[in-house]
């Protein structure tokens, strides 16, 4: 079994999951620049026409709701059929947040938070990773957040999905060293979407999408596990990582208002 390597625009189809608006979209059409053609997988049928009308050919829509095994599955086999080509680098990115808080706690929300950014990412894994081991081949990145380094204000359902992420890449790579597939994840700080459109706080860092999708393609194309930025933003909230709680709680409470 030959080690793991990053995929190639050669070896076949590059998917992305919320391909429809954001990171997910702005990726999709900076892997076509390095030559991939791109599956794009989101709900919004339109949106997804539009980039594949942007993309010249180069991008196939492919909609489904993550949360639908059944379609997702449907919609990858649809894609690898109709080329002829197997996917050989997926990008699982869907997914959501919503503000919460202790005082605000919304069952609905957190379940829904849960069921997009774990629960989706775990059925695209399973739509494309048995294939790939078979193969000896392939790349799957996973979309997590540095709001998944540790618990941070405001993110009790989203933190603690991303959270959940980091540790499935992590867990994955044991096994998937093994086999000739490349496992990373991929830890965004703020970078400017319609999912951060909606904050009403201080964005530290704030990044354009276009450079956060460059960011990810470079990475992507290196291979280190974790492809995390901006560096300066990361590098602080990795620190904070490493804080003893009778330090983290007043540091971050200080410098978010929240204590
Ligand atoms: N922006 C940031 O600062 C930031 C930082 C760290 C991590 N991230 C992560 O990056 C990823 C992309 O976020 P973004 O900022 O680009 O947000 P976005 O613009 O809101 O994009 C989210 C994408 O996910 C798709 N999606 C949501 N629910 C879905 C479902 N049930 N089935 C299929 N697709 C679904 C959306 O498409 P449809 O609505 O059409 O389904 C959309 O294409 C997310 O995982 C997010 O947590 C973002």
């Amino acid at each position: 079994m030959s080690r793991p390597r990053p995929a190639r625009p050669e070896d076949g189809l590059a998917w992305i999951t919320g391909a429809s608006s954001g990171i997910g979209r702005q990726l999709a059409l900076e892997l076509v620049e390095r030559g991939w053609t791109v599956v794009a997988t989101a709900r919004r049928e339109a949106e997804l026409a539009a980039l594949a009308a942007e993309a010249k050919g180069r991008v196939i829509a492919a909609p489904a709701d993550v949360t639908d095994a059944q379609a997702v599955s449907a919609a990858v086999h649809r894609a690898q059929t109709e080329t002829g080509r197997p996917i050989a680098l997926a990008v699982l990115n869907a997914g959501t947040y919503i503000h919460d808080s202790a005082q605000r706690f919304d069952l609905d929300a957190f379940s829904r938070q849960v069921r997009v950014n774990i629960d989706g990412t775990a059925i695209a894994l399973a739509s494309v990773m048995p294939a790939m081991i078979a193969r000896g081949t392939g790349q799957i990145a996973i979309v997590s957040s540095v709001a998944g380094y540790r618990g941070l204000p405001r993110a009790i359902a989203y933190s603690a999905t991303k959270a959940a992420l980091i540790a499935m890449a992590e867990s994955l790579k044991f096994d998937l060293d093994q086999t000739g597939v490349m496992i990373n994840v991929i830890n965004p700080g703020f970078v400017k979407t319609p999912l951060t459109d909606r904050n009403d706080f201080p964005m530290p860092f704030l990044m354009p999408v276009e450079a956060a999708a460059k960011r990810i393609a470079d990475g992507l194309a290196r291979g280190r596990f974790e492809i995390a930025f901006p560096r300066r933003f990361a590098a602080i909230l990795k620190l904070m990582r490493i804080l003893p709680y009778a330090l983290y709680f007043p540091v971050v409470g200080r410098t978010t208002q929240r204590r």
